[in-house]
């Protein structure tokens, strides 16, 4: 990685030189304007901090629990699909990145390596994320191979029971492996690192699927796979059922909305993760951290409330538990690293965040994390109400 590297920026700009335009265009995307996926950064930028000076900042912490789990910094590593098309068994580097970062991973249903390969080459148990699809015999079974993989949490997803449009997507033609069209094979000669490590593994399509759901006529795409498969009828019965089958710790992502997250609350789920899928689904949508108070404030004594969407830096991060979130994953994040340099670039994309989290928070003259509250924002209220910025 070159010395150069300072921000998540920068490794976002080095992951659009890296990475074929389908998959970078995939990951940087949200549903129709795209002005959902813009808020998620915009209204991060409109909340103030409060500078404190002469306070002792020595021995400071960032050690946290996400879900009763041991943290080294309140963040995760959200589930995204197709990260093995960020870079060559993507998964499994940042799998491992996470675990030498002591932070918990979330393999996504629409991975590319499998759960068994991840649990395979990588020694920390990760979080496995479920679709609900119209295939409950599937559903199950991934249930099923995620307990044997000794996942310690299963994340449900609630708000992709159809696929948002991303314009992007389809001009590119999406689809995992790319089709050898013109356009993308002059496009893949301009990534030659990108092919190279394609050309060095095996993994290059959904591993959790091919093989082991029936009658998917297009592994190869992601929108066909979604529309053909998941399932339009999820419901909250489905949740119940869910948790019953797993038994273990289980994360509702996707909750947006008060009346819903009361209903998430009702379920006895450890967690909830305030997220509109990274402005990839309804696209009008409030953004997760102006979403997030609310909602913290509503539940946040009987359900642990994470959130997702936006987060850029560990400015961010503070922002977020000050507005009542536990902790934070994050997405796009991670990948521009990964597809900047792998392990190493995702190894790079934790440090920053860490460092930046740990010097904001002295600066707010705080040395626990614990400590953070709404008090160090500027009129939190009001700032979040503001206008466009
Ligand atoms: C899938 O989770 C997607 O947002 O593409």
């Amino acid at each position: 990685m070159t010395k150069a590297i300072t921000s998540i920026e920068d490794l976002r700009v080095l992951a659009k030189a890296r990475v074929p335009r389908m998959f970078y265009d995939y990951m940087e995307s949200g549903s129709y304007t795209e002005g959902t996926f813009r808020a998620n950064t915009a209204d991060f930028e409109r909340i103030k901090l409060r500078q404190r000076v002469a306070v002792d900042m020595t021995n400071r912490t960032l050690a946290s629990t996400m879900v009763g789990q041991k943290v080294s910094m309140p963040v995760a590593i959200a589930p995204t699909g197709l990260t093995g098309m960020q870079h060559a068994d993507g998964e499994i580097l940042a799998a491992r990145a996470a675990a030498r970062a002591g932070i918990p991973f979330t393999l996504s249903t629409m991975s590319v390596c499998s759960i068994e390969d991840v649990a395979q080459n990588t020694d920390q148990p990760f979080w496995f994320q479920l679709y609900v699809m119209r295939d409950r015999d599937f559903i199950d079974r991934l249930i099923g191979r995620a307990k044997a993989a000794g996942c310690t949490a299963l994340v449900l997803t609630l708000d992709l029971q159809i696929l948002g449009q991303r314009h992007k997507d389809i001009k590119n033609g999406l689809s995992t492996p790319p089709k050898p069209t013109l356009a993308n094979l002059i496009n893949l000669a301009t990534k030659p690192r990108w092919c190279l490590g394609m050309l060095g593994t095996k993994r290059r399509t959904f591993g959790n699927i091919v093989g082991h759901a029936t009658g998917v006529k297009d592994v190869r795409s992601l929108s066909s796979w979604t529309a053909e498969q998941f399932d339009p009828k999820l419901s909250w019965d489905d949740v119940r059922r869910i948790r019953d089958k797993w038994g273990g710790k289980l994360i509702l992502k996707g909750i947006l909305d008060q009346e819903d997250a009361e209903r998430a609350a009702e379920t006895g789920a450890e967690a909830l993760i305030v997220s509109n899928h990274g402005g990839r689904q309804l696209d009008g949508a409030l953004s997760s951290i102006v979403s997030l108070p609310t909602i913290a404030a509503a539940v946040g004594d009987r359900i642990e409330v994470l959130m997702d969407g936006g987060i850029r830096s560990g400015q961010d991060v503070i922002k977020a538990v000050a507005l009542g979130a536990r902790g934070v994953l994050i997405g796009r994040a991670f990948l521009y690293g990964l597809g900047a340099g792998g392990e190493a670039g995702v190894t790079q994309c934790l440090d920053i965040i860490r460092k930046e989290l740990d010097t904001t928070m002295a600066m707010c003259g705080l040395r626990d994390i614990h400590a953070v509250t709404r008090d160090i924002l500027v009129d939190p209220p009001q700032s979040l109400n503001r206008g466009p910025a």
